[in-house]
């Protein structure tokens, strides 16, 4: 029955990016790859969970109190008004929000500009509605928005432009005249916004995270997608929202329904408490980060590899390999994975545009930092051990026995 499958289900088969977690998985590896959270959740929201599950909170169920709160915080945040019983849909994740979203607004050959490199969920969602992914490519170092590249990728079926900021893989926050680029550009073309800003809260040094939707004329033509998963540390509880105006937002809720029904109730009982978290959650959660984002800066330079892009928001460094060493991005995961016992993510999955230097595409990996003192300090001593061997730049983990040693 096998060809029976139908031809979507083919073009969502394992990538080699897969390949490569299931060889950490068998040695046990360090994950420094997947982006969630290895440390607790905070304790008053684990107890709000729990005491959802006991007071027997068990069936579908919508919380209008998250939409409430949710409306209040985007005034506060970003100066929108919202109305909260029409504009929210809660959903499983801001994952499930994407695809219910893309759902509502794509029609067969519609195309949808995303910046590359970029996080990889968007793409199967927008060909799962037989919609086209167009990539805009960002340029390095800084993957700055390359006003001229983006503005010749619109074409008569642009439907959608898809913004993640603060930025997966990137750690990039884009500015103020980045997004009045995107703004203008999407109100000449007329065409809808979606943004990702699951990050919001996690942002580092000066940088700020705007809302694509607070620019003027934005609102009306904005799906923002978020969700608690990586703010509160629950990447598990699947609980997410999408803001729209109303008509759209009705048109995801109609989708949602039919795919999920509704997000889990205990998560979203706990919502409640996670979402008025006091102001000081907020700032330790971003001093925490910051330390962490350090310290993996530190650890990564020391190991050789170069910081040309430093994260300003996000959990995630994309750090670049030097030229010197000669090695791609996947015989590095490899070597790395195999001698030292550290996973990272090769950025090659990250990237499908045609670029001026294709060579760009194999010599960036990400590694996650969303990560407990005793997972980042396991690394660093790993690492270190690997540098020690010299054997951090030998292509196909073809480490001497020294390296070998190091591995778990
Ligand atoms: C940019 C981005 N968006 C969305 C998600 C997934 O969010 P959720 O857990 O709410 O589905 C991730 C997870 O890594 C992400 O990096």
């Amino acid at each position: 029955m096998e060809a029976k499958l139908s031809e979507a289900s083919r073009r969502v088969a394992p990538s080699p990016i897969q390949q490569l977690s299931h060889l950490a998985q068998r040695v046990d590896a360090v994950n420094l790859a997947e982006g969630f959270p290895d440390f607790s959740a905070p304790a008053h929201i684990k107890a709000a969970a729990a005491a959802a599950i006991a007071a027997d909170l068990n069936q579908y169920r919508h919380v209008q109190g998250i939409c409430d709160i949710l409306a209040r915080t985007m005034k506060r945040d970003h100066g929108l008004v919202v109305d909260p019983l029409t504009d929210f849909v809660i959903c499983c994740g801001q994952s499930e929000a994407f695809a219910a979203a893309i759902f509502a607004i794509i029609d067969r050959g519609d195309e949808v500009l995303l910046f590359d490199p970029v996080f990889e969920t968007y793409q199967t969602c927008i060909e799962l509605a037989r919609g086209v992914p167009v990539y805009v490519p960002l340029d390095p170092p800084s993957w700055t928005l390359n006003e001229d590249k983006f503005l010749k990728s619109f074409t008569n079926r642009t439907k959608a432009v898809v913004l993640n900021s603060p930025h997966n893989p990137t750690g990039k926050v884009f500015s103020k005249e980045e997004l009045l680029v995107i703004a203008q550009a999407c109100q000449k073309m007329d065409c809808f916004a979606i943004t990702d800003e699951v990050y919001e809260y996690i942002t580092y040094d000066e940088n700020k995270h705007i809302s694509l939707a607070s620019l003027p004329g934005m609102q009306d033509r904005t799906i923002i997608t978020s969700s608690l998963s990586k703010t509160y540390s629950v990447t598990g509880w699947r609980i997410g929202w999408a803001c729209a105006p109303a008509s759209i937002a009705s048109a995801i809720r109609n989708i949602h329904v039919k795919l999920t029904d509704s997000a889990p109730a205990p998560f979203q009982e706990a919502a409640l408490i996670a979402l008025t978290s006091p102001p000081d959650f907020y700032t330790s959660l971003k001093k925490d980060y910051t330390e962490r984002r350090d310290f993996i800066l530190k650890m990564l330079t020391d190991f050789g590899l170069r910081i040309s892009f430093k994260p300003q928001g996000s959990i995630f460094v994309f750090a670049e390999l030097p030229r010197s060493w000669n090695l791609s991005d996947m015989d590095f995961v490899t070597n790395l994975i195999t001698n030292a016992g550290v996973a990272a993510v090769p950025g090659c999955g990250f990237f499908h545009s045609s670029t001026d230097d294709p060579s760009c595409h194999h010599r960036y990996v990400r590694f996650a930092f969303c990560k407990s003192d005793n997972t980042l300090n396991a690394a660093a001593q790993r690492m270190r051990k690997l540098a020690d061997s010299d054997a951090r730049m030998r292509p196909d983990g073809q480490a001497d026995q020294t390296a070998s040693a190091t591995s778990p």
